[in-house]
């Protein structure tokens, strides 16, 4: 089940509190969407996505609207504030409850930790289901979600699993999600690498003592590459950094160059949610194990899995 603080529709605020069964069965469902896509084009006829994106997206917002166009559906929103009523000051709960109205479910983007969670308390009061397309530095559950349904497509097991994580580990949500993803299938474990400035957050490191997931602290790529099954590389969140002159101090600290990808394992993965900035060279791009951009296609899968679930436990439409 995932329905958080006895909500009336099942809204996807974060991984943390979704159960094994209800993740797997989003899996199960994209598995089978993945193999016949025009095969769902009447599930949601009729429906409205509102798609409300506070911040850059480009991901994220397409494949939604490709899932939903998908799945016999439309959109309507905004990619930003500009051109909207936020410019004048109008709050996110106004806004939500507008967008309420207006459509079946609302997919959200935000800068604001507890952003999504907000947002769901209002539009519960309409029936209408909230989905974060991630929330400030706190989680990008859908992201996971396609994260794990590839690392399962490519090893055929989300559990036993050594995953190195590199980049960003405090201020990436989609690092947050993963792990929360990874320890509810058991036996994972993660080499983490990152700058000192960038190391996991405590409020994230206190959540993940009490889950089962194992983590090791890296000294160096070339340290753990040779025992990975998957490579997830993060972007450094620049416009999270509050402290530019930092940005600029450890930016370019961790690039994946083709050598070193010469120890790893022949069924190694090599993940990033994308945009890429540098951590990755074009020149990986044709390795057999740069998995991102079927990684990025694998988005509008999952996300029609999953709002062909959320959207037909609507309940007052
Ligand atoms: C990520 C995000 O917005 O957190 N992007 C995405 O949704 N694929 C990662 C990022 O921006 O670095």
């Amino acid at each position: 089940m995932n329905n958080e603080n006895n909500f009336k529709v099942p809204h996807i605020i974060g991984i943390k509190n979704m159960t094994e069964d209800y993740i797997q069965s989003i899996l199960d469902e994209a598995f089978l969407i993945k193999r016949n896509p025009s095969k769902y084009t009447e599930e949601l006829k009729g429906k409205i996505l509102s798609l409300a994106f506070w911040e850059a997206s480009t991901r994220t917002r397409l494949s939604f609207e490709s899932a939903i166009l998908r799945l016999g559906g439309r959109t309507l929103g905004f990619s930003s504030q500009v051109g909207t009523s936020i410019e004048k000051g109008e709050s996110l709960s106004d806004t939500i409850t507008m967008l309420a109205g207006y459509s079946d479910c609302i997919v959200l983007r935000h800068p604001r930790r507890g952003s999504a969670k907000l947002a769901a308390r209002v539009a519960d009061k309409y029936g209408v289901p909230v989905i974060s397309g991630g929330s400030g530095s706190q989680e990008h559950p859908t992201q996971a979600l396609l994260d794990i349904f590839t690392i399962q497509e490519f090893h055929h097991r989300l559990s036993g699993l050594n995953v190195g994580i590199v980049g960003d580990l405090r201020y990436s949500r989609t690092i947050s999600s993963l792990l929360f993803a990874l320890s509810k299938f058991g036996r994972n474990t993660i080499y983490y690498l990152s700058h000192p400035s960038l190391k996991l957050q405590e409020e994230l490191e206190y959540d993940l003592n009490s889950v089962d997931l194992e983590l090791t602290k890296a000294e160096s790529l070339s340290d753990m590459i040779g025992d990975l099954d998957v490579l997830y590389v993060t972007r450094l969140q620049k416009e999270r950094f509050p402290d530019p002159m930092l940005y600029n101090k450890v930016k370019g600290s961790y690039q994946i160059q083709k050598d070193i990808l010469k120890a790893a394992k022949s069924d190694l993965i090599i993940l990033h949610p994308l945009p890429r900035v540098d951590e990755i060279p074009y020149s990986v791009d044709s390795l057999p194990q740069a998995k991102y951009f079927e990684q990025a296609k694998n988005g509008v899968y999952t996300r029609m899995a999953l709002l062909k679930k959320v959207m037909k436990f609507n309940l007052n439409k």
